[in-house]
């Protein structure tokens, strides 16, 4: 087994904005998809580095409902790699026994992406090692949006709906929320990304571009995590 730093406390939830695919295939010259064809190795070599570290839950945002207003070129590129990804991940999860999930909305992907996405969530429903969510076609609106919808249509009480409730119909349910939001590549916002579940999340940013951003620079991040105090409204105790 790979070592691990001694870091704590460690997150339970990562959630990462994988981003700077396309600046980081510029600056040498090469195509944009080529840039998320790196991030996609990047994001394999990122899950097992998590898994050694034992973090249970960790969440990847590869394509945002803003992103459908890119390239119709770049748009199939990114559905292209996700099937790869798909495919050679059935053996990953398997010897790893990660549970994968999907945060988004199905309707309006390609019908084979749609099959494949539900497939790897059946096939790996039963896994009891890390819980993988890949945020794709997905918006922190779309997902309070589609909540609600879901919500009138059950007929749900309007004095009954508590927070509680709320969370029930998000894509993320059952999930705990993230502990630690990662930003790659210096942009200093959230595009959407789990606008329900990042309340309370310590955020860290970092310049790194997402196809560098490695081991070493995650142990940094966990590191930073490490150091936060945790409020949560609260005064500080002690
Ligand atoms: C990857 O980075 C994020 C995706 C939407 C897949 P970008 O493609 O946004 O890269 P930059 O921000 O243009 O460098
Ligand atoms: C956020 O990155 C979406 C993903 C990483 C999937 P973007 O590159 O699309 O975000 P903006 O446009 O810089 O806000
Ligand atoms: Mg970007």
């Amino acid at each position: 087994m790979p070592k691990t730093a001694k870091i704590k406390p460690l997150p339970q939830h990562v959630a990462i904005i994988m981003d700077g695919n396309g600046r980081w295939a510029q600056q040498r010259g090469l195509s944009r998809l080529e840039g998320h064809k790196q991030g996609g190795l990047n994001a394999r070599r990122v899950v097992e580095t998590f898994i050694e570290y034992k973090v249970p839950y960790l969440t990847l945002y590869a394509f945002s409902t803003e992103n459908w207003n890119r390239p119709r070129e770049e748009v199939e590129g990114l559905f292209r790699l996700l099937e790869e990804k798909l495919d050679e991940g059935d053996e990953v999860a398997r010897e790893k026994k990660i549970r994968v999930r999907h945060l988004g909305r199905l309707e309006g992907l390609p019908r084979k992406i749609q099959r494949r996405i539900e497939e790897a969530v059946e096939q790996t429903k039963r896994n009891t090692g890390m819980t993988l969510c890949l945020a794709f076609n997905y918006g922190g609106r779309d997902e309070i949006v589609q909540a609600t919808q879901r919500m009138m249509s059950d007929k749900v009480d309007a004095k009954k709906i508590t927070e509680a409730t709320f969370r029930k119909y998000l894509y993320s349910e059952g999930i705990p929320d993230p502990d630690l939001i990662i930003r790659t590549g210096g942009e200093m916002r959230l595009s959407n990304f789990l606008t329900w579940q990042s309340a309370y999340a310590e955020i860290y940013f970092t310049p790194v571009l997402w196809p560098d951003f490695d081991k070493k620079e995650i142990e940094k991040a966990l590191a930073a995590y490490s150091k936060r105090q945790r409020r949560f409204g609260q005064v500080e105790s002690g």
